[in-house]
């Protein structure tokens, strides 16, 4: 059976993109393959959060997890923090990685150029942190998204590096994952490419109906299609592109059809693309609710996944400090 592995910083809530384009699949993915499922604690200190909102991310994200659809009895979910065999695999692997590989990695010179007053060797040497925890599960497959994929890279790259210079073979070369090509990638409300945290262009399992009405109602358009066949603009295109994720397919053909011989009304189409968001993502933000406030069930959820996190971690190092030459006196 293979293994997957994916990690999500424990910043902020999710949103539609996390959930249609990857939690939604690995409801499936769980029953098909050993799945660990993280939530990558230390990375989120690149930024200093306060202590108070550390642990309180923590549990949101693992609430939001959980009202997902991942199922603790299928799969092992933990924190990051909690399984220390990562860090002393962060720190043997950060023997083998190069400065400049990771000065060129795309990801940290875009946090260079948005916080130059912060640039701190956590975020230089975030994706070792990053290879540590996927080499520490020996994962086979991680699905990522396309930002990620350069961090995929360099795991791969110290993978064959670590078994070369150690004479072994302890670690498998980890493959992205794109659940068989049916990928979608979720869209901004702002005409830009990708629904993303940072963009502020979000809607969140968590927001109320009133919350994603107003959202969506105030998506970009474009003044309308003048003649039937011309081209779609890049914000109706995700509009359309939403639609398919939540409505249903005649839904889907009615609009497209309105679109086509120029009849159509964003703000219908808005609304309906709104009432579908809200069928699909109400029901989670009421579990995750409940969740939240299950302390005893969370506690429960995290010292299972953390006892199995660890008992694979320390499989690996063992045979880790073994190929490095650890020996006991
Ligand atoms: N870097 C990932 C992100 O920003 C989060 C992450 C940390 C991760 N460690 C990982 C993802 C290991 C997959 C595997 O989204």
């Amino acid at each position: 059976m293979k293994t997957v592995l994916s990690g999500i910083r424990s910043t902020g809530h999710l949103h539609l993109g996390n959930y249609f384009g990857a939690l939604r699949n690995f409801t499936q993915l769980q029953h098909q393959a050993k799945c660990y499922f993280f939530i990558a604690d230390l990375h989120s200190l690149t930024t200093h959060p306060k202590p108070d909102d550390f642990h309180s991310n923590v549990r949101i994200i693992l609430s939001e997890y959980l009202a997902s659809g991942l199922d603790p009895e299928k799969s092992t979910l933990f924190v990051q923090s909690s399984v220390p065999e990562v860090s002393e695999l962060f720190v043997l692997l950060n023997m083998l990685t190069y400065k400049g590989e990771l000065e060129r990695t795309a990801s940290f010179k875009d946090k260079v150029r948005q916080n130059p007053q912060n640039v701190n060797a956590g975020l230089l040497t975030y994706p070792v942190l990053m290879a540590a925890d996927i080499l520490i599960h020996r994962a086979d497959w991680v699905p990522v998204g396309k930002d990620q994929e350069q961090h995929l890279e360099i795991t791969r790259l110290l993978a064959r590096r670590f078994n070369k210079v150690y004479d072994t073979n302890v670690f498998p070369e980890p493959e992205a994952y794109n659940f068989g090509g049916n990928l979608v990638k979720i869209p901004g409300l702002d005409g830009s490419g990708k629904m993303g945290k940072s963009e502020g262009n979000g809607i969140y399992l968590v927001d109320d109906q009133k919350t994603i009405t107003k959202k969506v109602m105030r998506a970009l358009t474009d003044s309308g299609p003048t003649a039937p066949g011309s081209p779609m603009s890049p914000e109706i295109t995700n509009l359309f592109t939403l639609l398919s994720v939540v409505s249903e397919p005649q839904t889907v053909a009615y609009f497209k059809d309105q679109y086509n011989n120029c009849t159509i009304r964003y703000g219908d189409l808005k609304k309906q693309l709104a009432a579908d968001i809200c069928k699909q993502t109400l029901p989670i933000k009421e579990r995750i609710e409940e969740i939240y406030h299950d302390n005893a069930y969370l506690k429960f959820v995290i010292e299972k996944g953390t006892a199995e996190a660890r008992a694979s971690a320390q499989t690996t190092m063992t045979l880790v400090r073994e190929a490095v030459g650890f020996k006991a006196f």
